[in-house]
């Protein structure tokens, strides 16, 4: 089967290690490299190997003696440029490794360059990457799909005194000549591919976890995170040993454009989670669940994506329930499940994007990035515990990460292998429960599990509390968490008065509250009231911000009126330069922003 997103052609040659040799320039914000890949040959006629490429500029292509390899450059996809192009490497029967030198483009989409400025201590610049879903041929060229994997070794040089860290075994201090050697041996895909420079500083946390940020960042980043040990002993006490050694997270400057990204033994994370409070820490539980689903078990292609996210959902709020408590854990489900039937809603009760297989074949995968993957997988994968009990259905999960570890996964060997394993065993539980309408039907089918939250319920009195009249100040809202004040705000009427919005926030600050999630369901609701109160701080948060998922929701909310399009477009224009090249993917679109407007 081949990947709809590739046009390697690993089934005849494919590549089994990388020994990856760079130079960081900040001057001209490019990386010089050497991609060497060693080959594994499928077939004794093979006379090419095949690369993703998107953006390179190749300078040499030769074998492991030095001697010179043929190659060319395929062209682009009429309508789908995100692909790249090909680049095929002519080999010999001798040919055991091909070496490419090249340099990639200032704005390749998987490198994002911060100037001295966009950071937080301002004194050197940063470069971060983002290489899922396919980006990584914008910095390596690779055989970049998923269902591709290597091990690898890495020269890594930056100027003096910065820190450069990869998805690998990592430096914890900064080395005086700004070379550093990377060395992952696990076998990964592609998306996997991270690097991070810049002025970075270290601190642990336990046995193997520990944490990355700016210097005068990573004592907070440690305090917010202190949980990380017990996170990551408790999954291991879930569903089996952690195969990667150590687990660290850095944290990097706002304009990441994801909340998480799961990058083998190191997570790279929004800043955004650190809200003060340890009330964000459920990313950290997602990204360390990769490290089974996804990262050791992985999506044969981007159409079985809910295979990564919805088991990494679902095994993240089991984390969440081991370190904080059902109560706790509940309430994150409530959310999702709120979330899971907005987007439902919006995308149509029988749209095939709310499928949990999707068919993204002729689009850009980053399309299929929704709540669909996340929380129907999740709800899929509860309606299954339920069915047979939490005990069956941990043996189960256990059995299934550790009988596929390192290998891929789709959809139909899932169902399979699904069926073979709980659903014969427990045939009697499973009377009458269409496995196939999850998968391949639309919406939310009708046996989806019923979660209640207790806390919700105490929110909800609150809420009811103040409709009758209580003033905000006299609400018992003392041991609230974020996810709390986000049930709290979300459930507030459509029809709220600006007087209502003016109680509420001198009671509460939630215009210009340092809890972005907080401020991100605030403002929404600020620009659909036309509250403008909130205007200056929602133009502060928009240009300091850069994660999609709160830019989204607050441009949309926006673009619904004359002046709110003008607002948007007046934001946009001077906080587009600083977003990351996802995020300006997305919203480009969305605002319907051409290059002249610039
Ligand atoms: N792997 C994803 C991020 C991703 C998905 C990047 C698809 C590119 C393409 C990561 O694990 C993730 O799901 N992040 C979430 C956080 C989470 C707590 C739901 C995010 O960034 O919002
Ligand atoms: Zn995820």
């Amino acid at each position: 089967m081949r990947d709809p997103h590739s046009f390697s052609r690993p089934d005849q040659v494919s590549v089994s290690h990388l020994d990856w040799l760079a130079y960081v320039d900040f001057g001209t914000t490019t990386l010089t490299a050497n991609a060497t890949w060693t080959l594994d040959k499928h077939s004794d006629r093979a006379s090419q190997v095949i690369f993703d490429m998107n953006g390179l500029h190749i300078t040499s292509v030769v074998d492991q003696d030095g001697d010179t390899l043929e190659y060319s450059l395929g062209i682009a996809m009429e309508g789908r440029p995100y692909l790249g192009i090909p680049l095929s490497v002519e080999i010999r029967e001798n040919t055991q490794k091909v070496s490419i030198g090249y340099t990639t483009s200032p704005n390749a989409a998987a490198l994002q360059w911060l100037t001295a400025e966009q950071t937080r201590d301002k004194k050197y610049p940063f470069l971060f990457t983002q290489s899922q879903a396919i980006l990584a041929r914008t910095w390596i060229p690779c055989q970049d799909g998923p269902g591709v994997r290597f091990t690898y070794e890495a020269q890594v040089e930056v100027p003096p005194g910065m820190l450069a860290l990869m998805s690998a075994e990592n430096p914890q201090h900064i080395s005086e000549d700004g070379s550093y050697h990377f060395k992952m041996e696990q076998r990964i895909p592609s998306y996997l591919m991270a690097l991070a420079v810049g002025d970075i500083a270290y601190k642990p946390i336990g046995r193997n976890t520990g944490v990355y940020a700016e210097p005068s960042y990573v004592d907070a980043c440690a305090w917010e995170l202190a949980d990380m040990q017990d996170m990551l002993d408790q999954a291991e006490g879930l569903y089996g040993e952690y195969a990667w050694g150590r687990y660290d997270v850095i944290v990097l400057p706002p304009s990441f454009p994801f909340g998480g990204m799961e990058n083998p033994r190191l997570t790279f994370a929004t800043p955004t989670i650190i809200a003060g409070d340890r009330s964000l820490t459920a990313l950290v539980a997602h990204e360390l669940a990769h490290s089974w689903s996804g990262n050791l078990v992985t999506n044969a292609n981007w159409n079985d994506f809910w295979l990564n996210e919805g088991f990494t959902v679902y095994f993240e709020n089991r984390i969440m329930e081991k370190v904080y408590g059902k109560d706790y854990a509940d309430m994150l489900k409530v959310l999702e499940y709120n979330d899971l039937s907005a987007t439902v809603e919006e995308f149509g009760k029988s749209s095939s994007d709310t499928h949990l297989k999707l068919e993204l074949s002729d689009r850009d995968p980053d399309d299929g990035m929704s709540d669909i993957a996340y929380n129907k997988g999740a709800y899929f994968l509860r309606l299954l515990e339920q069915t047979v009990g939490r005990e069956k259905f941990d043996v189960f999960l256990h059995t299934y990460f550790q009988s596929h570890a390192f290998e891929v996964m789709d959809t139909e060997t899932f169902v399979a292998y699904l069926q073979e394993h709980l659903i014969e065993p427990n045939k009697a539980a499973f009377e009458g429960i269409d496995i196939n309408a999850w998968i391949y039907g639309p919406g939310i089918p009708d046996n989806c599990p019923v979660v209640v939250s207790e806390r919700f319920n105490l929110v909800d009195s609150a809420l009811a509390a103040w409709k009758n009249g209580t003033p905000p100040a006299e609400l018992n809202t003392k041991d609230w968490s974020t996810h709390e004040w986000l049930r709290f705000i979300k459930s507030l009427p459509d029809e709220i008065t600006a007087d209502q919005m003016t109680a509420l926030d001198q009671a509460f600050s939630f215009t210009g509250t340092g809890n972005c999630e907080v401020a991100d369901v605030w403002y929404e609701l600020a620009l659909h009231r036309q509250y403008e109160p909130a205007y200056p701080a929602i133009d502060t948060f928009l240009c300091a911000v850069g994660r999609r998922k709160f830019l989204t929701p607050l441009y949309k909310a926006m673009i619904g009126t004359e002046s709110g399009k003008a607002m948007a477009m007046d934001i946009y224009k001077r906080a587009r330069p600083t977003y990351h090249y996802v995020a300006v993917n997305t919203l480009d679109a969305m605002l319907g922003w051409d290059q002249e407007e610039r």
